[in-house]
């Protein structure tokens, strides 16, 4: 299982959007996914269609030990499995002051069940506290959502050297993967500035033994669309919402970045191609390597057997109430069908630059704890 903690301290810049949705995708082309609600807000929680208050054990209980990781963990879609957040998460840093180890409880709930899944994405609180190590302890990977605007960069060394702390002091195997760009606009020169300064940083970590020495930004970026902010208030992901728009066309590319697959470049459009794809928004392919190989991705119907649970009536209200009780299934039929096919191909390998001497001093601000080395 791939364990991915999305994170930034930063408030609002699409952690809880990217994590679900990312999911999503991931589920929808047939992984298994475990994804966390670590962040008392319960955004996620919500945005899966689950009423936070229904929650009898969540993120909550596992962290205080009352309750089992998988036991705790509730099917919302096929292949999608939620560790929903409650209210009582909010007192969580607080009661567990005085627990020893209470870095690593989540890595090791975590342990028993790490070959039933294909991965695991944390939704983080916008703080560096205590959920959020317990999210880089049970991580082997960070990916940091960020939205590239004039105050974006601030904070980010911090981050940086955070992640870089755990990784050297609890948890050895952490390495940031990479920053994904959300409420990209292509066409502000200050959004395209943001991203050369990222990569530019980057770079400059390369053959560093630091953290991020192999993040690079990823090659696919969200664009601002007003989809993806009117999802969560119907407790859907975006491809089912509107599995046609950009958003959904957006995070369908970081599912396959996670995939290992490479979208196909944009090229200008042909008289001779009249393929159904629908038609998005023409993205920079700067870090797209030019032998990727094509993929193509398109809506076909699902076939029988895929989907394990029977299907739920749509939300109509925002943040549907669904019962605790037992495994729930949320699946809807989206206007367009069901879930992506997607052929895998090669990826093409980030392009890299000459290595960096220089080797971030991460601030002295974590207890020790042993190296965990055991495949967390
Ligand atoms: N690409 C986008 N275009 C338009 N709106 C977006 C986009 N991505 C996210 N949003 C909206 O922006 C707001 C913040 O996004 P989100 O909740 O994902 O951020 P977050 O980092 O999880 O926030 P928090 O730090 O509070 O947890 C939400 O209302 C979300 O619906
Ligand atoms: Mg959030």
């Amino acid at each position: 299982m791939r364990t991915i903690a999305v994170l930034n301290q930063k408030g609002g810049v699409g952690k809880t959007t990217s994590a679900v949705n990312t999911a999503a995708a991931l589920a929808a082309a047939g992984r298994r996914v475990v994804v966390i609600d670590f962040d008392p807000q319960a955004h996620m929680t919500i945005h899966l269609g689950v009423e936070p208050t229904a929650v009898q054990a969540g993120a909550y209980e596992v962290l205080t030990e009352s309750a089992g990781f998988e036991s705790s963990l509730m099917l919302v879609r096929p292949n999608l499995w939620l560790l929903a957040a409650n209210i009582n998460l909010v007192g969580a840093e607080t009661e567990l002051v005085n627990v020893v180890g209470r870095e690593i409880i989540l890595r090791e709930a975590m342990q028993g069940c790490r070959d039933k899944f294909d991965f695991c994405l944390i939704d983080c609180a916008p703080s560096l506290g205590l959920l959020s190590l317990n999210a880089l302890a049970a991580a082997e990977e960070v990916l940091i959502p960020l939205q590239p605007h004039f105050l974006a960069l601030q904070g980010f060394g911090k981050l940086l050297q955070t992640v870089d702390l755990v990784n050297k002091r609890i948890n050895p195997r952490l390495k940031v993967t990479g920053v994904l760009l959300c409420m990209h606009d292509t066409r502000a020169s200050l959004s395209n500035e943001v991203r050369a300064d990222i990569e530019g940083f980057l770079d400059a970590a390369r053959g560093t033994n630091s953290a991020w020495d192999g993040a690079v930004v990823l090659p696919a970026f969200i664009r601002r669309n007003i989809k993806l902010a009117e999802a969560p208030s119907y407790g859907k992901t975006i491809f089912e919402y509107d599995p046609a728009c950009n958003g959904a066309e957006d995070y369908r590319k970081v599912g396959n970045f996670f995939l290992g697959i490479s979208d196909e470049p944009e090229a200008p459009p042909e008289p001779e191609q009249s393929q159904a794809e629908p038609q998005v928004e023409t993205q920079p392919q700067a870090e797209m390597s030019s032998a990727s190989v094509p993929i193509e991705i398109r809506e076909v119907p699902q076939p029988d057997g895929k989907i394990e649970t029977p299907v739920h009536d749509e939300p109509t209200e925002p943040a549907q109430t669904q019962p605790q009780a037992e495994p729930q299934a949320s699946v809807e039929e989206t206007p367009a069908g069901a879930p992506i096919e997607i052929r895998e191909v090669h990826v093409p390998a980030p392009t890299r630059t000459e290595p960096s001497a220089v080797t971030p001093e991460p601030p002295a601000i974590l207890p020790e704890y042993p190296a965990d080395s055991s495949g967390v």
